[in-house]
């Protein structure tokens, strides 16, 4: 992934460039641009925490391939990771605490959960008024497919006590000076549903660092949070855990709020499944084309629930029509869609995307406000210009 200097100092601090530190993951190409190993063309939203973000066009493919998978992270990235050497321990609320090593979890039955992964906080920058945090656009989502064992069968290993009602995950990231470290929790519910796995695997090869290796949780349909990478620590707890990152981290108003107003945090529930999304990946916003017969594409997506269909509108909303969707399909995945349009005459358009999951839940024209910006899920527009 190239960047420019003037790009990477924007997102760095002053000091750090002055002293002609570079973030270890980070290197200079002959260019003069910054190289982050193992990815491509990505949108730099911040490099002292990598955050990148998937160019939209990237939603054309049913799997995201690894260079153009979305990262998230809130801190540093662990900056030795031996494989070897790694355990993961299993304690709290169980008969029996386990410590394993990635020979034992890789001997473990393994299954494949074809996921889409999105960040809570994806669309975030549409949000008005304007809400603090990673400005995310469009592109803080991608789909993968994810290997490795059933979690719960982890925790049958260990044998939950009756007290243990949620489960912990902490990983190795490197917490900066006093930042309360990324500890979450999960219900046992979720934890021991049939699709949430311990990933070793991404996409058929082992987890690259920027996505956990070498093990992850893989909590489908639920917003990227629950996901914790670099797993090396699960505790089954008898309530939610509390810290930074459950509360007042990833919370929503119970009740729907004004745009601007502020929430109690009594009145708040923490961020679970993904809501029902669709994204335009072609044509791309801005784009001047030179025909009239115009292929549209996207993804859509709908967390726990499944896609039901999507509509395109290319003039204002007025009308919809129907979307043909794509064959792949599972049952956590986005679904990707298709529609030929042929524009009337040449001028400028706004195409607009509408999803509809198994639920009847369809997305908004406007998304429910709310402080942190979770769950965006408007609409999706892009503008066009057709010369032809
Ligand atoms: N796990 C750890 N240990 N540290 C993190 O910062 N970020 C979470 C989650 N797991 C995070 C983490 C968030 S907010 C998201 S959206 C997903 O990882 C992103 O996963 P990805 O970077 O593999 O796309």
């Amino acid at each position: 992934m190239m960047i420019s200097r003037r790009d990477f100092l924007k997102n760095t601090s002053a000091a750090l460039a002055a002293a002609g530190a570079i973030h270890p993951l980070l290197s200079w190409a002959a260019d003069d641009s910054v190289v982050v190993p193992g990815k491509d063309g990505m949108i730099v939203r911040s490099l002292r925490f990598v955050d990148l973000e998937m160019p939209p066009e990237y939603a054309n493919s049913f799997i995201t391939p690894v260079p153009h998978f979305f990262v998230r992270n809130h801190m540093h990235e662990p900056s030795t990771l031996d494989a070897a050497d790694w355990r993961l321990t299993i304690g709290g609320e169980v008969e029996k605490p386990l410590t394993l090593s990635l020979a034992d979890l890789a001997r473990l039955e393994a299954h494949t959960v074809t996921s889409t992964l999105e960040c809570a906080g994806n669309g975030r920058a549409f949000q008005n008024p304007h809400v603090p945090g990673v400005q995310w656009q469009r592109g803080a989502v991608g789909t993968g497919r994810f290997t490795g064992p059933h979690l719960r069968d982890v925790l049958r290993r260990a044998g939950v006590k009756p007290a243990g009602k949620h489960v912990m995950f902490h990983g190795l990231d490197e917490v900066p000076g006093k930042v309360p470290p990324f500890i979450r929790s999960i219900p046992l519910e979720k934890a021991t549903d049939a699709d949430t796995l311990i990933a070793l695997q991404m996409n058929g090869a082992a987890l690259t660092k920027h996505h956990g290796f070498p093990a992850r949780a893989l909590v489908p349909g639920w917003v990227g949070a629950a996901s914790c990478k670099w797993l090396s620590e699960i505790k089954v707890l008898d309530k939610e855990f509390a810290g930074n990152f459950m509360n007042p981290g990833y919370r929503m108003p119970n009740q729907p709020i004004k745009p601007g107003e502020a929430v109690k945090p009594e009145d708040t529930h923490p961020v679970t499944a993904l809501g029902v999304k669709s994204i335009i990946a072609s044509p791309t916003d801005g784009a001047s084309l030179k025909s009239r017969s115009i292929h549209i594409q996207g993804a859509a997506w709908a967390g726990e629930a499944d896609i039901a269909h999507v509509e395109i509108s290319t003039d204002g909303g007025a009308t919809w029509q129907a979307a043909q969707l794509g064959k792949d399909q599972a049952h956590y995945a986005w679904r990707l869609w298709s529609y030929t349009w042929k524009a009337p005459r040449s001028g400028d358009y706004t195409i607009r995307s509408r999803a509809t999951d198994s639920q009847g839940h369809t997305q908004p024209a406007t998304a429910v406000w709310n402080p942190s910006g979770y769950l965006y899920n408007a609409i999706d527009q892009v503008k066009i210009h057709v010369a032809a």
